[in-house]
């Protein structure tokens, strides 16, 4: 079995559930671990068990011993470090958003190619078990055609003008940290939409902090989706279909759920609670593609990548969600 050096770029709250995740592979070696400060690389290195931790990005891209690069900066510096890792010949897999406008997307696959290296948006719902009952209960024909999808993701974090969440320099706003879930369910499901409305409020810093989108589609489906920082929903999407409804969400206790109400049957429900959160399935599909000489994943094309950018875009401009410099 082929083993894979792992880098961290940017050790913060999620970073260290990709870490956890990593750990439960056997092919993956826990390498290194880069920081804007050296404290913080050496405290998330020690406590996950990296052997290397760097004082700066550019020394954790610089590393040849490296093979693969997880990049879980702010939204607003994916393009850069992404980029940065691809010119020192390093695998990525970036965390969603995968950047914050089409143009930095596009140039990202760009250099990869060029590269000729591997680069995956690290969408976490296409791996998990809930999707994929989903998927099957979908293909086997029992809820008919999908005719309207109510997707949501809600939470209350406290404001903070700083807080990446929140500061319109970091790519702060609800719709790319969580209203993204509720875009992809829809994109997934049903597929780009042709038509597109939004609103959204904003925080006293001048971020979207709740939005509520409508998408139409030629063939007469429909979806409404809406994100917030001010409610407290969980994740998921509810599938109104021809001959019943489905619930695909994943609740506040952390379990993902799939309920099935399928019109005159008893109510059915499938409950999954996997290891690490499923965060490890990612890190495997970067790993298996790299086995078999994949420059993307099947699971997470660049074109959905690139569907799922545009669409943002095409949200954004509805509501007038405008980043610094655009
Ligand atoms: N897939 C998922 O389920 C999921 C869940 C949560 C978040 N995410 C994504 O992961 C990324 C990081 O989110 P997070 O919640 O881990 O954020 P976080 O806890 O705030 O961590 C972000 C890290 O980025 C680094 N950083 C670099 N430049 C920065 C800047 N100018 N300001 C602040 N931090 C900066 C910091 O590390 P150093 O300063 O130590 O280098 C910081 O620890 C986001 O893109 C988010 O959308 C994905």
């Amino acid at each position: 079995m082929k083993k894979y050096n792992w880098g961290i770029l940017a050790p913060g709250k999620m970073s260290a559930k990709f870490a956890q995740g990593l750990k439960l592979l056997n092919n993956a070696v826990l390498y290194s671990v880069g920081s804007r400060d050296t404290g913080r690389a050496e405290k998330f290195a020690s406590e996950f068990g990296f052997l290397k931790a760097y004082g700066s990005y550019e020394e954790l891209a610089a590393d040849d011993k490296t093979d693969i690069v997880y990049i879980a900066s702010p939204h607003s510096h994916h393009h850069q470090h992404t980029l940065m890792c691809l010119r020192n010949g390093k695998n990525v897999i970036c965390e969603k958003a995968f950047a914050l406008n089409t143009r930095q997307v596009q140039e990202m696959i760009e250099e990869a190619r060029k590269q000729n290296l591997f680069l995956m948006e690290a969408l976490w719902p296409p791996f998990q078990p809930f999707y994929k009952k989903a998927h099957e209960i979908l293909k086997s024909g029992i809820l008919g055609e999908i005719l309207h999808l109510h997707g949501w993701f809600s939470f209350q974090p406290p404001f903070d003008p700083a807080d990446r969440k929140f500061n319109l320099l970091l790519g702060g706003g609800s719709l790319l940290d969580i209203g993204i879930y509720p875009v992809i369910d829809a994109l997934t499901f049903i597929g780009v939409p042709d038509e597109i409305n939004a609103f959204a409020i904003f925080s006293p810093s001048g971020s979207e902090e709740s939005i509520t989108v409508s998408f139409r589609y030629k063939s007469g489906k429909m979806a409404d989706l809406y994100s917030s920082f001010k409610t407290n929903e969980g994740i998921g999407c509810k599938l109104l279909c021809e001959k019943g409804n489905m619930i695909v969400s994943r609740g506040r206790d952390m379990n993902q759920r799939v309920i099935l109400e399928v019109h005159g049957k008893p109510v059915e429900e499938f409950v999954f609670r996997p290891e690490a959160m499923g965060y490890h399935w990612e890190a495997e599909e970067v790993m298996r593609c790299l086995d078999n000489n994949l420059r993307e994943s099947p699971v997470v094309p660049l074109s959905f990548s690139l569907d799922l950018i545009r669409t943002l875009d095409r949200i954004r401009e509805k509501a007038g969600i405008v980043f610094p410099g655009e």
